[in-house]
């Protein structure tokens, strides 16, 4: 049997403020990622932004799970076909590539998790598509959120999302829990059945972050670690927020004034009062 623990309200303002910083992150360094730029330059001027102007602390940077060494950089930039984790370097972007760029910052002692994926230049309509549909896998995760509701459901519509666009789920990496600790209970998996596993009580948080590859889902590390690629090297795309369950379905606290908005289904589906409060 798992535990996974229900958030006081002083844990969720905090987690608040973490999730805002997050997302504000993403918005800084969005008119950086342009040809030319190298990942370890995103990766500087993220962590210049976090520790100078946030007084946030990168989560990522010495991050040592166990078995694995610790992971050297602030940020996450995961390039074509690397699935996640990609460790910034020496590596230019160039026109025609995507990108994810995975942030979590630490304020106060709580943690932000997210990440989007983002174009340079004009990209294929296969890398437009894969993303738009991870985007949407995402949201159709997250729209299922609420008490009574369970994780296998959330697993079940992206899944079936992801599949019935020709795509695969990688299973090997999934959402998680998160609060003070980085990486917690419960693993929040991007496949499964509807109605099985944990059930969502008011006061969780957790991540949903999608990983979908354009070929098959099988992938392959790098001999850094930490890098996760593709086995088949098709591209691979990710979208992720840090999600708190509410009285009456969900809040996404890795909010900003750049966040990209929800898909029309979702505002659709949770009314013009929802529509507003999420455009505010
Ligand atoms: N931010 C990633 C996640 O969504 C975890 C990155 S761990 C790191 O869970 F050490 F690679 F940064
Ligand atoms: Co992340
Ligand atoms: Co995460």
């Amino acid at each position: 049997m798992t535990s996974i623990s229900i958030k006081s309200d002083d844990d969720i303002k905090g987690m608040r403020i973490a999730g805002r910083l997050g997302a504000e992150v993403l918005d800084y360094i969005t008119p950086f990622i342009k040809p030319g730029v190298t990942t370890g330059e995103l990766d500087r001027l993220c962590h210049e932004y976090m520790v100078n102007v946030q007084g946030t602390i990168p989560a990522p940077l010495n991050y040592c799970p166990p078995g694995y060494t610790p992971y050297p950089k602030a940020i996450c930039t995961s390039l074509n076909d690397v699935v996640c984790h990609g460790i910034p370097g020496d590596k230019v972007i160039k026109n025609g590539d995507v990108i994810n760029l995975d942030i979590t910052v630490i304020k106060d002692g709580y943690h932000g998790d997210n990440s989007r994926m983002f174009f340079v230049g004009e990209p294929s309509i296969l890398a437009r598509r894969l993303s738009e549909i991870t985007y949407e896998c995402m949201w159709l995760g997250i729209s299922k959120i609420k008490p009574g509701a369970h994780l296998g459901d959330i697993g079940h519509v992206i899944q079936q999302h992801a599949e019935n666009a020709g795509y695969s789920v990688v299973r090997e990496f999934c959402g998680h829990g998160i609060g003070k600790v980085f990486h917690e209970e419960p693993q929040v998996l991007h496949y499964g059945r509807p109605g099985t596993l944990e059930e969502l009580k008011a006061g969780m948080i957790f991540t949903v972050e999608p990983m979908i590859n354009a070929g098959r889902r099988d992938i392959r590390e790098m001999g850094d670690g930490w890098t996760i690629k593709t086995k088949d090297r098709s591209l691979s795309a990710q979208w992720e927020h840090t999600v708190l369950v509410t009285d009456t379905g969900y809040e996404v606290l890795t909010v900003s004034a750049g966040t990209p908005p929800p898909p029309a289904f979702v505002l659709a589906a949770s009314g013009p009062a929802a529509a507003v409060a999420t455009a505010a």
